[in-house]
């Protein structure tokens, strides 16, 4: 028989939401504590009960074996709907499912090999940018390289990072996204929303559609007046007319390209007569995509070199591995990627994303009255899986604070629990860049890697900073020294 709700327990100490912290080390050390309190742990926020999730099992169970009570947080898509609109990431119910199966079958791994060569030439022009000796912020470096290979995944657009309009306009977005993260106008702005929802449930006719005209104004970040507002308006209606010009130019084109905007225009399920997507839907998926898929991989990419600087044992074997596999010959025509030859690269990237996963929570809300872990959870019940949390736990990675990417060693990965390792969630809704993300990192890191020494400085513990994404505070600042024949790589801290 499952326990009460209240038998959970409850956050120790007199300690409620407020205490997670403002700052990023506070709410590390807050989310820390929790597993000691138990595998779930319960408080509220005004009157809406909150559960943190915190172990594999747990994870699992919200994610994947209950998937269905559960809605993605409406904090969060409250966020990202004026960006994302009905994107994937924020999409719900049926539009989700209608979408997320049109675009299954782009985000395959055979489809996504062909991004190989772009994943490479772009990495590699990032390298002949720098001169020896110079100065660089690899965070800052992995972002550009990142927003470029998604931009000319995504839009075939050759020079694509902040000093374009329209890379500017979204990187412009993200910043808002990061700014209002712990405004209080969210909740305010969910309740308003809950209040919709309730109104339409009670009216029909005439006053149906108006309180479902107001219901969709209240998607828009209303509640930003001022500059703010105007800017964040702006940088939207660049996105808009920028994107659809691209659309418009792909449907004279013949939809002939081979970038994932043409997919998109093209996806299409005839069979089950689910039909095209509307040029607005395919304006969110691309936004959505866009905006998803670099600032994850960046953070992590930068990670990567943050951790290899402090263990070079781990650099020498990716820089032997790099000088191994010429990833420039994925440049030539007909060339294919090959992950069994970039697997240290990829053991310590996935280690990265355990250590640091850049999404520090996954947040849902129940549906329904659900049981988890053996406890009643109620509707409309905020919880927050961290994969931190669970990455961190010792009784799930032993030793979790060492960095040891023979983790991923395909025996060892395999032996450990299914709800463990969530750095690309789980269940229905888990990352479907997933494929793109493992093959963009490695082959990004051995390109650098081949061309380049990094002197990383390590004076500062390695420590995430306030931002959407764990990226690592400070960025990463590196003297690069260009590598004449395979020289040995040496990490030191910077003077
Ligand atoms: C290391 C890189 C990445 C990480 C760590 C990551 C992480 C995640 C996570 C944790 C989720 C699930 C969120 C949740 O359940 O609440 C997610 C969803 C998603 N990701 Fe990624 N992601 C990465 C790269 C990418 C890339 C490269 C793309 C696209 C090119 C992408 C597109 C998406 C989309 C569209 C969703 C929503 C899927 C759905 O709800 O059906 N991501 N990602």
């Amino acid at each position: 028989m499952s326990k009460r709700f209240t038998e959970i327990p409850a956050l120790s100490g007199g300690r409620t939401v407020r205490s997670i912290g403002r700052t990023m080390p506070d709410r590390l050390e807050f989310m820390r504590t929790l597993t000691t309190e138990g595998d779930l742990v319960r408080t509220q926020m005004l009157s809406i009960p909150i559960v943190f999730v915190n172990s594999a099992q747990a994870a699992h169970d919200v994610l994947v074996a209950n998937a269905k009570s559960f809605e993605k947080s409406p904090g969060f898509r409250v966020l990202l709907y004026y960006l994302g609109g009905n994107g994937l990431f924020t999409a719900e119910g049926e539009l989700w499912r209608k979408q997320r199966k049109l675009m299954a079958p782009i985000f395959q791994p055979a489809p996504i090999a062909q991004y190989a060569a772009t994943m490479q030439a772009v990495a590699s022009r990032a390298a002949d940018r720098w001169t020896d000796g110079e100065r660089v912020d690899l965070s800052h470096e992995c972002t550009r390289i990142a927003m470029s290979v998604v931009g000319k995944a995504l839009f075939d657009a050759d020079t694509f990072d902040e000093a374009d309009a329209l890379g500017d306009a979204l990187a412009h977005c993200l910043r808002w996204v990061n700014a209002s993260l712990g405004s209080a106008a969210i909740p305010a702005h969910i309740l308003l929303l809950d209040l919709a929802d309730a109104a339409l449930r009670r009216t029909s006719g005439a006053w149906r559609e108006r309180v479902a005209a107001v219901k969709e104004r209240l998607w828009e970040p209303f509640l930003f007046p001022g500059a703010r507002g105007k800017e964040l308006h702006a940088a939207v209606n660049v996105l808009d007319e920028r994107i659809q010009g691209m659309i418009d130019e792909r449907r004279r084109q013949g939809l002939s390209r081979n970038d994932l905007l043409t997919r998109l225009l093209a996806a299409r399920d005839a069979e089950e007569g689910i039909g095209t997507m509307s040029d607005r839907q395919v304006r969110d998926e691309a936004v959505t995509l866009f905006i998803a898929g670099h600032e994850t991989t960046a953070t992590a990419l930068a990670w990567c070199f943050a951790m290899l600087a402090r263990h070079p044992e781990w650099a020498a074997r990716a820089q032997a591995e790099a000088d191994a596999y010429d990833v420039e010959s994925l440049a030539r025509d007909g060339a294919r990627y090959d992950a069994r030859k970039l697997d240290v690269c990829e053991r310590v990237f996935k280690e990265v994303l355990r250590m640091y996963p850049p999404l520090l929570m996954l947040p849902r809300r129940t549906l329904e009255p659900v049981t988890i872990s053996g406890y009643e959870i109620p509707a409309k019940t905020l919880t927050f899986t961290s994969p931190f949390v669970v990455h961190h736990r010792p009784d799930t990675y032993e030793w979790p604070e060492r960095f040891d990417p023979d983790r991923w060693l395909p025996e060892r990965e395999s032996a450990r629990h299914k709800g463990s390792y969530l750095p690309f969630g789980l269940g229905p809704r888990y990352c479907i860049g997933m494929p793109f993300a493992l093959m963009e990192g490695p082959i990004v890191l051995a390109q650098l890697l081949r061309r380049w020494r990094f002197d990383v400085d390590t004076s500062r513990a390695p420590m995430p900073d306030d931002y959407a994404t764990l990226r690592p505070m400070g960025g990463v600042q590196a003297v690069v020294r260009r590598r004449d024949g395979g020289a040995k790589i040496v990490h030191t801290a910077a003077s």
